[in-house]
């Protein structure tokens, strides 16, 4: 397969662990894991048993068990881990599709999931979204561009990058419109969880509809990025035996410490949550009173869910040139628009991280001293 660049994660690689403050990092504050350690008193000792032989090819059953307690209706035997999101978005794609199938993504998105798509030879459909409109998707456009050869949608809530969240209705036209065309919906719902209010949590794809595929992982609401954890859960039988017999191919199974620690996270699942929402709820805060501020330099459009949002820039030519720009002065990194080929006036802004306040100042500084 040849495919191309991954442009963010390149952008994350060259940048990330060189500067001073991410200020587009997508996931939570993470854990040391001492800290994890002390979520449970026993934990210490278990940890010192673990066996570092290989693991079970489809995950730990206790770590199943656990990740299926995230939906109302899905079992162990209907999850299976992966290293990160990212492998089980690999597999999906290679296991559902064939050159010149049709899938409809939601866009802008997070990259490999249209790209394996495109490098399968099929033929993307992107359902854009756009500011001038809240980020709100047309249904509209849905319902006009599913077509016979339509084999897959693909969703992502809360979203990357704009942190939109459907409204239940909307959601369940999406849910409807899958199971009436008998079409595939991949919901990547890797920000569950970072809902600003529980009532507007969306139930899971995979527990509505048999074609329904939901991905998740420990990345992002859980801020355990370093685990590389996550996992698919679905009730469709024979595309999960082709999913799983793929990944013999990709990693075979998981590592055995990664599987103790997001065991012992989701265990503790509510105090974990609870911290990351706090962050970002003051955060929150904080990016309001920015964008308040500075209204004339940018236009802000509140997220209702997930731990990044997508401003406008409206001074300017060139978001990309802005984010260089500010990096080079303050070493603040934001993320352009750029590398979603998605234009060149936006960027995205992370508010997961506990440093957040101080490198929001950084920013708040350099717009003064060169807009101010
Ligand atoms: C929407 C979305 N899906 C999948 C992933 C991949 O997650 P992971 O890095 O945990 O594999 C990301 C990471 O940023 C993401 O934003």
């Amino acid at each position: 397969m040849r495919i191309k660049g991954f442009k963010l994660e390149e952008y994350f690689a060259k940048y990330e662990f060189n500067v001073e403050y991410s200020l587009c990092s997508s996931d939570c504050e993470s854990f040391s894991v001492d800290e994890l350690l002390t979520l449970e008193k026993t934990s210490l000792e278990d940890l010192k048993k673990v066996w570092l032989g290989y693991t079970e090819s489809l995950g730990n059953p206790i770590l199943r068990e656990e990740i299926s307690k995230l939906y109302s209706k899905i079992n162990a035997e209907e999850v299976i881990v992966f290293s990160g999101a990212e492998e089980a978005i690999f597999i999906f794609m290679n296991v559902l599709l064939n050159k010149g199938d049709h899938i409809i993504v939601q866009y802008p998105a997070y990259q490999s999931l249209y790209e394996i798509a495109n490098a399968i030879g099929c033929k993307v459909t992107k359902w854009v979204m756009d500011d001038e409109n809240q980020w709100a998707l047309s249904l509209q456009f849905l319902e006009t561009n599913i077509t016979p050869s339509t084999k897959c949608i693909v969703v992502n809530f809360p979203h990357n990058p704009t942190g939109y969240l459907p409204k239940r209705d909307i959601y369940n036209r999406i849910i409807n419109l899958a199971k009436e065309n008998d079409i595939y919906l991949l919901s990547d719902e890797v920000y569950k969880f970072l809902e600003y209010t529980e009532a507007e949590r969306l139930p899971s794809a995979c527990d509505l509809i048999d074609k329904g595929v939901s991905i998740g992982v420990m990345s992002k609401a859980f801020g355990l990025a370093g685990l590389r954890i996550g996992w698919i859960a679905t009730k469709h039988t024979s595309l999960f035996k082709e999913i799983a017999s793929f990944k013999n191919y990709t990693t075979i199974c998981n590592s055995a410490l990664s599987e103790f620690f997001a065991i012992l996270a989701l265990r503790k699942r509510n105090r974990i949550l609870n911290r990351n929402l706090e962050i970002i709820m003051n955060n929150l805060n904080l990016l309001d009173d920015f964008f308040n501020r500075h209204n004339n330099i940018f236009s802000w459009i509140r997220p209702n869910a997930g731990s990044v949002a997508f401003p406008r820039l409206l001074v300017n030519d060139s978001v990309q040139a802005f984010c260089l720009d500010l990096l080079k002065k303050k070493s603040v990194l934001l993320m352009p628009s750029t590398n979603y080929d998605y234009g060149d006036r936006h960027f995205r802004i992370g508010f997961g991280r506990k440093n957040m306040p101080e490198a929001l100042q950084h920013f708040d500084n350099y717009i003064t001293e060169n807009y101010g």
